[in-house]
C-alpha cells in the first residue's frame, strides 16, 4: 500500500471517535517496533520524524526503511509525517521526499527556540497550507507554545507559559486552513512535563474542551503527550540510569481529550525510556554481551510493547481495514473542490 494521507486518517477517526498515536522514529528498530504493534493490534499508524531524526538517519535512509514498511505490510495504512518543520523549506524538503503530512510549527521562529508573533505564524503557516493542499499533502500547525526543551528544539520555560488562546486558536484555523492543530495546554516535551500527577490547575483540558467546541472540524493534536509512567523510570534507574522522579500525561486525560476532539497524539518521550531501560538491562546484567543484537532486539521488543498499549488505549486498535485508502491525487481533489476545507467559516456549510 502507497503512503496514505493523514487527513483520510484522521478523518476516519473522526468518524470513528478514536485518536491516531504518531510516533517518533529515528531508526529501522524504531519503525519495525511500530509495524510490529500496528500488525499485533490491527491499527492505522503515523510514523513521524523530526528535523532531528531526518539529519540523524539521513533522510533518504529513513524514507525508504518507511516505504520497506509499507512494502512489507501492505494491509496497514501508514502515514509518514515531518514532525515540528521550523520552516516553509524544511516542509518542502519533506514533501519533495515523499511525506504525505507535514507540520509547519510556526509558534517558534526558524531558531526552533523563539516564540513567534501571531501574524508570523499566520503568515509560514498559511504559505505551507497553500503549497501542500495542492499536492494533497496534510498540514498540521500550531498555536501556544509548549514548555521545555528537547534536543535544542523549544522554548524553554513551563508548559504554562504561552496556553493556547482559543480566540487565537479560531482566527488561526480560519486565516491558515490547517488540517490539524496542535495546541498548548501545559504539556512539554520529554520526561519532565510534571512534579506530580498533574490535575487541572497545571493540565488545561478545559482550554482543549473549549477550543474543540469552538472549531470541531479541526482535529486537534496533543503534543509533549508521554505518560512517562514509573515503571519504565524505575527500570532505567535500577539498572544504572539516573532519573529524577517525574510525571507525564495521564492516559486517562489524552483518553479524556479524545472524547473532545483530539484525533492524533504524539508520543516519542515512552519509547526512549523503554529502549534506554532494555538497553541498560541487558548491559548492566550481562556486561559479557557486546553483540549489538542481544540488546536491541529487547530494547526493540520494549517499544514494541509501548506502542500496542497506546494504540489500545487511544481507540485505533481493530481500525486498519476499515477503509480503502485513497491516492494522495484524490486528497488533492478534494481540497481542490472545497471539500476537504476546514476553515471555521466555510466547514460547517
Ligand atoms: O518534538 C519532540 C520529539 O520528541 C522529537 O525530538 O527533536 O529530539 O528528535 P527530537
Ligand atoms: P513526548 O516528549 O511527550 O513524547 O512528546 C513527543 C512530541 O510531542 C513529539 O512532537
Ligand atoms: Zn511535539
Amino acid at each position: 500500500m502507497p503512503l496514505v494521507s493523514m487527513r483520510q486518517l484522521l478523518d476516519e477517526a473522526a468518524k470513528g471517535g478514536y485518536g491516531v498515536g504518531a510516533f517518533n522514529v529515528n531508526d529501522m528498530e524504531q519503525i519495525q517496533a511500530i509495524m510490529g504493534a500496528a500488525t499485533e493490534t490491527k491499527s492505522p499508524v503515523i510514523i513521524q520524524a523530526s528535523r532531528g531524526a531526518r539529519q540523524f538517519a539521513q533522510d533518504r535512509y529513513l524514507f525508504h526503511l518507511i516505504l520497506a514498511a509499507s512494502e512489507l505490510h501492505p494491509e496497514i495504512p501508514i502515514a509518514m509525517h515531518q514532525d515540528h518543520g521550523n520552516s516553509f523549506e524544511t516542509c518542502k524538503s519533506a514533501i519533495a521526499l515523499g511525506y504525505t503530512s507535514v507540520m509547519m510549527d510556526g509558534s517558534l521562529k526558524e531558531d526552533g527556540k523563539t516564540p513567534s508573533t501571531f501574524e508570523e505564524n499566520v503568515e509560514v503557516t498559511r504559505r505551507v497550507v497553500e503549497y501542500a493542499h495542492p499536492l494533497g499533502v496534510t498540514v498540521e500547525g500550531e498555536i501556544g507554545v509548549l514548555g521545555g526543551v528537547e534536543d535544542g528544539h523549544g522554548a524553554g520555560g513551563s508548559g504554562l507559559d504561552h496556553i493556547t488562546d482559543p480566540d487565537q486558536a479560531v482566527e488561526f484555523a480560519e486565516r491558515t486552513g490547517v488540517d490539524a492543530l496542535a495546541i498548548a495546554i501545559g504539556t512539554s516535551h520529554g520526561a519532565y512535563k510534571f512534579n506530580k500527577k498533574p490535575d487541572g490547575s497545571v493540565l488545561k483540558m478545559d482550554v482543549l474542551i473549549e477550543i474543540h467546541k469552538r472549531l470541531p472540524h479541526t482535529h486537534l493534536v496533543m503534543h509533549g503527550s508521554s505518560s512517562v509512567p514509573k515503571d519504565l523510570q524505575d527500570i532505567v534507574n535500577e539498572y544504572g540510569g539516573k532519573l529524577k522522579e517525574t510525571w507525564g500525561v495521564p492516559v486517562e486525560e489524552i483518553q479524556l481529550g479524545i472524547r473532545n476532539g483530539v484525533r492524533k497524539i504524539n508520543v516519542d518521550t515512552d519509547n526512549r525510556l523503554a529502549i534506554t531501560g532494555a538497553i541498560r538491562k541487558v548491559l548492566w546484567t550481562q556486561p559479557e554481551k557486546f553483540d549489538p543484537r542481544d540488546y536491541m532486539k529487547p530494547a526493540r521488543e520494549a517499544m514494541q510493547k509501548v506502542v500496542s498499549q497506546r494504540m489500545t488505549q487511544f481507540g485505533q486498535a481493530g481500525h486498519s481495514a476499515d477503509y480503502a485508502p485513497l491516492p494522495i491525487t484524490e486528497i488533492a481533489k478534494g481540497y481542490a473542490s472545497g471539500a476537504l476545507d476546514t476553515r471555521p467559516s466555510l466547514a460547517a456549510k
